[in-house]
């Protein structure tokens, strides 16, 4: 770029960096996280048919199946985002894989956004991957909003559900709007901050926008009688409790606004969207660590960006691979020639494509909270960066902690070659991480993952584009914990553990169970053994 375009990118690039709202939505398989993103789609008007995000049977569909097990099994495992316009804002969603078999993508999706949004099903509370999601956005100091769905069903009282996000993740919710009816007979909504009345009308399917009906507190309490004063009297009680949203303690995780809806009859979707450009923060500047000392990449300075997630084999036609990088600053327009930090290598972005789904687009240009997919990415990896003119690396990608683990070794003696090759290649990717000890040697190493499908990934991988079909012999471990030079080598004698190191040197610990970890820490104090993020 020259240096005469770069006031007017840098005004742009802050300016388009204001109004992009970009966020993932973490939740339970089943909760509803589909039908929202339809919902939220329909609703800004980007596509006017439901079902035209993320298909299921019956409707249209252009869910992924870039790869046949997806296909077989009727999921999406990949990740990508997708993009609209709502009023003056621009508004990326990101996917997370949503399988009950998510990897470590649906968590290295969380360090691409800005915000989350918890989607909770009314009828069953916090469920276990929303917990684990969940503190990976605590661990990143994610502003968190939270939505109860399917208030159409019944479900758990509002307040219990209240207590309970409390009680398990500490986070104090604070509605911002609350229901009016019980779980199952949803009339509609008190909007906690105006005293105001959102009435809604079901339609047939929830296949257009719900009208919504707006009115005072005297007509609410004639239409809705007893439904309505219950609503004001538990809101007063929230009140009383100090359960009013404040920006402040929002955006330190300290709070939750609390939004109730019913996804599939577009029940509070509009609010979803009202409160996501009103409260959730916009693209700003990124940390990195710039010789020891920390610095910020300001939105308004050149181009850069971060690798989030390598995606390979989307396209059977051409064996592509596809890296997801997240704007951090500056103006991306296609074609620019950029630097790839991590080799000082140039990266040309001649096909950069806007990525949902199985829809592709030439992207043009893209600004800080954007999502880009580059093609014929082989040299990126997850966490890599990406930057014009001013040298920027961002600091990698934690690593999450794995809970599945399985030995690896080649089904095929004669293509040991292939299979290092591969297995080095998987794990440089982030596929799954690679485990090794003197004691297993070179051929037979250990495969760490967060979900198990990241297994038939690699199965899948190596003997599609390696040639080296590979065996699995499962391990029993469900833990991990970091540990150092000094202490592995006593903590690898120990009963039942084992220690291996990772390709960066450092040492893992594997056990069976938290308690036989338990007792490690108890019996050997001196020994380091420290958790890893989002699993401890
Ligand atoms: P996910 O992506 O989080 O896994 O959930 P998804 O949207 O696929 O929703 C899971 C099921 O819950 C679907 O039913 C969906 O229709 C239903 N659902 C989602 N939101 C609501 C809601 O607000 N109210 C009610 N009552 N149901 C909701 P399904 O029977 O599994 O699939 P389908 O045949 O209806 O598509």
């Amino acid at each position: 770029m020259s240096t005469d375009t770069a006031p007017a990118a840098t005004a742009d690039a802050t300016r388009e960096a204001a109004r992009r709202r970009t966020f993932a939505i973490i939740s339970h398989p089943d909760a509803g996280k589909s039908t929202m993103t339809e919902a939220l789609a329909l609703h800004a008007q980007v596509i006017n048919e439901a079902g035209a995000v993320h298909g299921k049977a019956g409707r249209r569909s252009t869910v992924s199946d870039w790869m046949d097990m997806e296909k077989a099994r009727g999921i999406s495992i990949t990740s990508a985002a997708l993009q609209f316009a709502f009023g003056d804002h621009v508004v990326n969603l990101v996917d997370t894989p949503g399988h009950s078999d998510f990897s470590e993508d649906t968590y290295r999706v969380l360090s691409a956004v800005d915000a989350a949004v918890m989607l909770i099903d009314a009828a069953k509370g916090l469920e276990p991957q929303t917990l684990k999601l969940f503190r990976v956005c605590k661990a990143r100091g994610l502003p968190v909003i939270t939505v109860i769905n399917k208030w159409d069903r019944p479900g758990l009282e509002a307040l219990a559900l209240m207590d309970e996000i409390y009680r398990d993740i500490g986070l104090q919710p604070t509605p911002l709007t609350w229901p009016v009816g019980i779980a199952g007979d949803f009339k509609g909504v008190l909007e906690r901050r105006t005293g105001e009345y959102v009435a809604y009308t079901r339609t047939a399917g929830g296949a257009t926008r719900a009208p919504e009906e707006w009115m005072d507190a005297d007509a609410a309490a004639a239409r809705e009688g007893v439904d309505w004063s219950t609503a004001v009297e538990e809101s007063e009680l929230l009140e009383a409790d100090g359960a009013t949203h404040d920006q402040e303690l929002f955006l330190d995780g300290i709070t939750t606004p609390v939004l109730f809806a019913s996804a599939i009859s577009n029940f509070g979707v509009a609010a979803l969207l009202e409160t996501l450009v009103e409260l959730a923060p916009p693209a700003a500047a990124f940390a990195y660590d710039k010789g020891g000392t920390p610095e910020r990449r300001e939105v308004g300075e050149p181009f850069s960006a971060f690798v989030f997630k390598v995606q390979a084999g989307m396209d059977t036609q051409h064996r592509d691979r596809v890296a997801f990088a997240r704007v951090t600053s500056g103006a991306f327009e296609r074609g620019m020639v950029v630097t790839h930090a991590q080799t000082g290598r140039p990266f040309a972005t001649k096909y950069a494509q806007a990525i949902f789904g199985r829809e592709r687009s030439a992207l043009d240009t893209a600004y800080p909270g954007d999502i880009i997919g580059l093609v014929n990415a082989g040299a990126l990896k997850p966490g890599d960066t990406l930057y014009l003119d001013a040298p920027v690396e961002f600091p990698p990608i934690a690593t999450f902690a794995p809970e599945h683990f399985a030995v690896a070794s080649s089904a095929d003696t004669s293509k040991s070659k292939q299979f290092r090759k591969g297995i080095d290649q998987l794990d440089s990717e982030g596929v799954v991480q690679v485990l090794r000890s003197d004691l297993r040697g070179n051929q037979s190493p250990v495969l760490a993952a967060v979900g198990p499908m990241q297994f038939e990934v690699v199965q899948a991988r190596m003997e599609a584009e390696f040639g080296a079909a590979i065996r699995l012999e499962t391990l029993s471990y469900t833990q991990a914990r970091r540990t150092d030079a000094a202490s592995a080598a006593e903590l690898d004698s120990l009963r039942s553990v084992e220690v291996l190191q990772r390709n960066d040197g450092s040492y893992l610990l594997l056990a069976p169970d938290k308690w036989r970890i338990s007792t490690i820490e108890r019996d050997h104090p001196e020994l380091t053994l420290e958790p890893l993020l989002a699993g401890e």
